[in-house]
């Protein structure tokens, strides 16, 4: 059973039903978005995390926006685009969440277009004040094209799996970080999908999951996940990563990104840097499965990416637990850059870009 991360319920009235990954693997409870402020709040606090699952659950929140009270596709245009903004600034790293909300944008300008009334062929935007504007339609369009996203994401996760299933070689022993699962998409996941797809496959192999300080998500989310769908999985603790790829246990490193700068650099969650190095020391290729909603050509190295800075309390506590002194100095950047060099191929849902540089990652994408 693999899990199902957000859900829009009912129609342009309806509401973005999330799992709360805060509460994971102790409790396992639904979230209910049903204004902006909320989705804003669970983005910004983790109750929905995992790159494309922001996007997809930005776009719906785009959704939510549009359910405040309006007459008219103007005030409705500037409701979405002050969400938008809104929302934009809940995480900075992740580029999905920005590539999903420009998608929409122009979706809803393409669609207040078409919506204005026409005479003798020409649009006569000063006749839409004080009309009954077609504001439904609008909505709804709005709203298929949030689905169309989710749908699209569900479509590229499968891929991904199916494009990436062969790097998992029957007996291997696989080393993931973070969540790269079905909790972190709007599907069965990115890295978790190529293992998902193996499984289906027949293939027996061993996860281990690095637990991913600070806030756990590979020990909370990715052995969860792991274990309901029946994959053998492992837990260890950061730091053990290195001594494992040195007693050959670690066959290839799998993870997903946040975001891919158009030479092939790619951000992803704290630690990957670190693990792509003892990779490279010890032989095991490293895999970055992600969908192509992930690369930002206009960043042209991961020099430019913007890295999210966190609370310290995120380092120097667990849920109610302290485990540094209170006023201690903390660095908590939530991601790091793995070098192009490192990355022994990119998964995405159009297939393999195999040693990834700056031609390899245009070529694929166009
Ligand atoms: O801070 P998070 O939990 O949102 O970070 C998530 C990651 O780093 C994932 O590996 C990445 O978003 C890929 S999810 C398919």
């Amino acid at each position: 059973m693999i899990v199902q991360a957000v859900k829009w319920i009912g129609d342009i009235d309806g509401y973005l039903e999330l799992v709360d990954q805060r509460k994971l693997p102790i409790e396992f409870a639904t979230l209910q978005c049903r204004d902006v402020e909320v989705l804003f709040d669970a983005i910004k606090t983790l109750a929905v995390r995992g790159a494309p699952a922001i996007g997809v659950s930005a776009a719906y929140g785009l959704v939510l926006a549009l359910q405040k009270p309006t007459d008219n596709i103007e005030k409705a245009m500037e409701l979405l685009t002050k969400a938008r903004e809104y929302l934009a600034s809940s995480r900075p790293t992740a580029v999905n969440l920005f590539w999903a909300l420009d998608r929409m944008q122009k979706k809803a300008a393409e669609v207040s277009r078409a919506s204005r009334p026409r005479i003798a062929g020409k649009a006569c935007p000063e006749l839409v004040e004080g009309m009954p504007a077609p504001l439904k339609a609008f909505r709804e369009a709005i709203l298929a094209e949030a689905i169309a996203i989710h749908r699209e994401d569900v479509e590229m996760c499968r891929r991904i799996g199916q494009n990436g299933q062969k790097f998992i070689e029957e007996g291997a022993g696989i080393l993931t970080h973070c969540n790269a699962g079905a909790l972190a998409t709007g599907g069965q996941g990115t890295a978790l999908s190529l293992m998902f797809e193996a499984q289906r496959n027949g293939k027996k192999f061993r996860v281990y999951a690095d637990e991913t300080r600070p806030l756990l998500q590979g020990a909370r989310l990715t052995a969860w996940e792991l274990m309901q769908a029946g994959i053998d999985v492992t837990v260890i603790c950061d730091n053990m990563a290195g001594w494992l790829m040195k007693q050959g246990k670690v066959n290839a490193v799998i993870t997903g990104a946040d975001r891919i700068a158009a030479n092939g650099d790619t951000a992803n969650k704290i630690g990957t840097y670190s693990l792509s190095i003892l990779a490279r020391e010890h032989g095991v290729p490293f895999y970055i499965a992600a969908p192509s909603s992930t690369f930002d050509l206009s960043t042209k190295s991961g020099a430019e990416i913007p890295i999210e800075q966190r609370a310290a309390e995120e380092v120097i506590s667990f849920r109610d637990a302290q485990a540094a002194p209170t006023g201690v100095g903390v660095y908590n950047p939530a991601f790091d850059v793995t070098e192009a060099r490192d990355i022994a191929a990119i998964i995405t849902e159009r297939g393999i870009i195999e040693k990834p540089n700056i031609e390899r990652v245009s070529q694929h994408l166009t």
